[in-house]
């Protein structure tokens, strides 16, 4: 596997990835599948390798911490580094390219330029947290630009950021990967049920045991609403139950397209999506489940 901090080397080493060079892996799959981290990587993280692995003959992985998704007072210099665990991780997994940019190889001196998803950057985890897809999509973008992958893959944990990817990948046409070739991988969980995330580091014991009860409380909910109970009903049970678990504030518990991220106070023709963010102690935890269609993942 390379290590890799600046652009150069980096185009240098796709190049020769795709001209076929340093090829062990016959078949007819694209040549390039991107996995973007922000390292800290988990289960979560290697589920989304192993995809990628399956989909195209060489994997990148990023891994930046980016200081533009992070908003002030928020966790960006205490986020999780550790690109040495990190990089023994992705190495045992077979990856090619570790791609671990310098803050000047993304957003080099003078750097002026945003990419904003409008409408569907403003709701649910952008209104918490003003800026936060701004700077998602930003990367992001530069990412794709950089690797320019054939295939993206996408923890749908992150549901929202998921969403604002694909209407980023359609409405700017992107090719390297288009639309269709954004990945979404249902989420990891704990045993018991909590999603896998980096930030469940800052859980003491005692939240660690107290935080699956957000995704049972989900769990039970999404039920509730697929069988025709009132949503508003519903949701204010949830939130409810939540607090009671523990966690000292809802930001949102919403019922929305799954698509377009639409509030929605029946269950649509199309797929829905349970959401919900809520802190315990110091991490702010997200999760979404769907709706019906007999999948809760
Ligand atoms: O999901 C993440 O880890 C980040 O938001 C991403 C997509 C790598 C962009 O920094």
């Amino acid at each position: 596997m390379q290590i890799l901090t600046a652009l150069e080397p980096l185009r240098t080493a796709l190049a020769t990835l795709k001209s076929g060079d340093n090829s062990n892996h016959p078949g007819d799959r694209p040549p390039l599948a991107l996995v973007p981290t922000m390292g800290a990587l988990h289960e979560g993280h290697l589920t989304l390798v192993r995809e990628a692995k399956r989909r195209a003959a060489h994997v990148v992985v990023s891994i930046f911490v980016n200081p533009r998704q992070f908003g002030p007072g928020e966790d960006l210099a205490t986020y999780p580094r550790q690109l040495e665990a990190d990089a023994a991780l992705l190495e045992a997994e077979g990856v090619d390219v570790l791609w671990a940019p310098t803050v000047e190889a993304i957003y080099p001196r003078g750097y002026a330029t945003t990419v904003q998803v409008g409408g569907l950057d403003a709701v649910l985890c952008g209104a918490a947290r003003p800026g936060h897809f701004d700077g998602v999509a930003t990367v992001v973008t530069k990412l794709f630009n950089q690797v320019q992958p054939d295939v993206a893959l996408f923890g749908e944990k992150d549901w929202q950021q998921l969403a604002i990817i694909r209407r980023m990948a359609r409405d700017l046409d992107l090719t390297h990967p288009h639309a269709d070739r954004i990945v979404g991988v249902p989420t990891v969980r704990e045993a018991d049920g909590l999603a896998m995330s980096s930030r469940n580091k800052y859980l003491t014991a005692e939240e660690r045991t107290a935080a699956p009860a957000m995704n049972r409380a989900m769990r039970a909910a999404a039920a509730q609403i697929a069988a025709g109970e009132p949503v508003a009903d519903v949701l204010a049970v949830l939130r409810d139950t939540v607090l009671a678990a523990g966690f000292h504030r809802v930001d949102y518990a919403d019922l929305r397209d799954a698509e377009t991220l639409e509030a929605l106070t029946v269950p649509g023709p199309g797929p829905a999506r349970l959401l919900v963010a809520a802190h315990l102690g110091k991490a702010r935890l997200i999760d979404n489940v769907a709706v019906g269609g007999g999948q809760t993942c």
